[in-house]
């Protein structure tokens, strides 16, 4: 699988550049190879979703267990109604509010979708990107893409470009450069096969969201993390696996009020403290001793679109521990909560 050559990067700087990097894309997509494109929310490692063979190359660059369904992209609702069986009102309702946007809809597939990217399943989760260059790609292409997060599995999603190319970079042909991610968590995951709608993954469009353009109140999955797959079976929803979105450092979700009692705590650490990187967002301590410390806005959506680039970087610094300080229990930051929490599964 290692090419042993580093992957092409192309930019989207400019129109003439953004037009190039399409039409390699697309080439690449047609010919069967897998290639890293920009979304809103964080990267993706897209393959033709009618094509299982590219589909399986996916599976393989990422070390994917194949009990895994992978999130299909569409540029359109014709697009999206070509992959499934039935396009029930709700379906219509969100998309029609929430699309382009970080919402999935998981649907009964159509037959034409190979059972690969459902990971045998009879569902398949659809999402249109906002993220202009995706949208190009498949305009050009014309069928949909199978892309899950552009990392290998069970680690931290890429919210830009470098990140992808130092997890995957000599593995792949073709990396697109579509700047930071404006949303930097993956998207909210919702189950339209049941009812009512249960939200399978909590993303930056909340539940509240939802219920307000469907007039019911989605069940969440958000707090109960799933039991281990049946023996042979699907999981409901893989991402509910508890270990996911991890840095390399352990991760640990602390509350403080104020530097002294970090510090203290930090030195029960069997870390040095130097070793130890914090990310805050209210209380801020002093750097001086520790290996790093980032402040992020106290807002959920900056909080967001920062929290994966800051741990990414604190892995890169060697940090051993990152701390993170707790964030607010309310609804618009059940998001990033929920990835904390999974982060800091040991
Ligand atoms: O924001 C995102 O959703 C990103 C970008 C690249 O679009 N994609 C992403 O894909 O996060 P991935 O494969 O890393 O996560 C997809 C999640 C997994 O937890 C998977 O189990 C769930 O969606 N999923 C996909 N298809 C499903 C289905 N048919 N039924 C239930 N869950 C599904
Ligand atoms: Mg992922």
């Amino acid at each position: 699988m290692v090419r042993g050559k580093q992957a092409e990067v192309l930019s989207t700087e400019t129109p003439q550049v953004f037009a190039l990097a399409v039409g390699r894309a697309a080439e690449l997509l047609r010919a069967g190879e897998v290639v890293a494109l920009p979304t809103e929310t964080v990267y993706g490692l897209a393959a033709n979703a009618l094509d299982p063979q590219a589909v399986k190359k996916i599976f393989r660059l990422k070390g994917r267990p194949g009990h895994n369904p992978i999130i299909v992209h569409v540029a359109s609702l014709e697009m999206a109604q070509r992959c499934v069986r039935t396009w029930p009102l709700a379906a219509a309702r969100l998309a029609e509010a929430f699309w382009p946007g970080p919402l999935t809809l998981v649907l009964p597939k159509a037959s034409a979708m190979p059972s690969i990217v459902t990971a045998g399943g009879d569902t398949v989760g659809i999402r249109w990107s906002r993220h202009p260059f995706m949208q190009a790609v498949l305009r050009e292409c014309d069928f949909p893409l199978a892309a899950p997060s552009a990392n290998r599995s069970s680690q931290l999603s890429p919210t830009n470009a470098d990140h992808v190319v130092r997890s995957l970079g000599d593995q792949l042909e073709l990396i697109v450069d579509g700047g930071q991610a404006q949303v930097g968590i993956e998207s909210t995951v919702l189950d339209l096969c049941v009812w009512p709608p249960r939200i399978l993954r909590p993303g930056m469009i909340p539940a509240v969201a939802i219920a307000s353009v469907m007039d019911t109140l989605p069940a969440s999955e958000g707090q109960a993390l799933d039991p281990p797959p049946p023996a042979g079976g699907t999981l409901r929803s893989p991402g509910l696996l508890e270990r996911h979105y991890s840095p390399h450092a352990r991760l640990v979700v602390w509350r403080w009020t104020n530097d002294p009692e970090l510090r203290s705590a930090a030195r029960t650490l069997d870390v040095p403290l130097d070793a130890v990187h914090v990310v805050a967002h209210t209380v801020i301590p002093l750097v001086e001793g520790f290996g790093g410390v980032s402040v992020i806005p106290h807002d959920a959506e900056a909080f967001a679109r920062a929290l994966y680039q800051e741990l990414h970087r604190c892995d890169e610094a060697s940090a051993r521990v990152i701390v993170v300080e707790a964030v607010p229990e309310t609804a618009e930051w059940q998001a990033v909560a929920d990835r904390l929490r999974r982060a800091a599964v040991p």
